[in-house]
């Protein structure tokens, strides 16, 4: 089957304006192949300026987070309801710097994808391991243990609108990308975990690596049979070097 190849940038706490005017105004001119997405997730108050400068019906506007509340007396929080009136078509769920950070836990994380998913905003889903847990040969123990609270949560079939990332731990902001064998060796495990509960729904689930990703590793990467794209960090905020990896995307 072919699957849908994701481009995410998640900007982190990062950016400003003028960031928003130059990434837009490059990449709106990039013809992109048909099963090509760039997913761009700016900080929350870029998300309308972002959205009045996008003029390439490939390229989308994702949110960093989501409440896993509808509304109400949650102050500092962002409803799905808020982001869909901004046009925002996806939310990061469950990045690491929000598990380690913030203290999310998988049930929350849960509640957040599925508050995404009955607001029609795909959520991306952020899954990875330590680097003491995958020296300690616990790399499929620790991604299963994050993935089966979600699929408890919403049912395996409800991942056919959802974006999987895969970040190991230890390879986001290092500098240390996971090679493409590794980072491919996990991904197969991820869609063969899904495939033992479904398994065209595991086939159709596009899994996108993320970690110290950039111009010079993003081919390589995106070329594995069960990475379908990438997100995006640091190399995201670097026009040109975001313009190229946005080249080697897999039409
Ligand atoms: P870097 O690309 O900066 O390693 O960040 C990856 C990441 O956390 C994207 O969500």
């Amino acid at each position: 089957m072919s699957r849908q190849t994701i481009i995410a940038a998640n900007w982190k706490m990062n950016g400003n304006l003028a960031l928003v005017e130059s990434i837009t105004s490059t990449i709106n001119s990039i013809e992109f192949a048909d099963n090509v997405k760039v997913v761009v997730c700016p900080s929350y108050p870029y998300l309308a300026a972002f959205a009045s400068k996008i003029s390439n019906d490939s390229i989308n506007l994702g949110a960093q987070n989501i409440s896993e509340y509808a509304k109400g007396a949650y102050t500092g929080e962002i409803s799905a309801d808020m982001l869909n009136e901004m046009s925002v078509g996806y939310a990061i769920v469950g990045h690491s710097e929000r598990r380690s950070i913030f203290r999310e836990t998988s049930t929350q994380i849960a509640h957040k994808v599925k508050a995404a998913l009955a607001n029609g905003i795909t959520p991306i889903l952020c899954i990875g391991e330590s680097e003491a847990e995958r020296m300690t040969e616990q790399t499929e123990t620790v991604l299963s243990a994050q993935l089966q609270p979600v699929i408890d949560e919403i049912g395996i079939e409800s991942f056919k609108n959802v974006v999987i990332a895969y970040e190991p731990v230890w390879a986001i902001g290092t500098g240390k990308t996971a090679s493409p064998e590794m980072a491919q060796e996990t991904h197969k495990f991820i869609r063969r975990f899904l495939a033992e509960q479904n398994a065209e729904i595991a086939d159709g689930v596009s899994l996108l690596y993320g970690g110290s990703v950039n111009a010079a590793t993003s081919e390589e990467l995106f070329a594995q049979p069960d990475i379908d794209g990438g997100l995006i960090g640091g190399a995201s905020l670097k026009v040109d070097e975001f313009k190229t990896i946005c080249s080697t995307s897999k039409g």
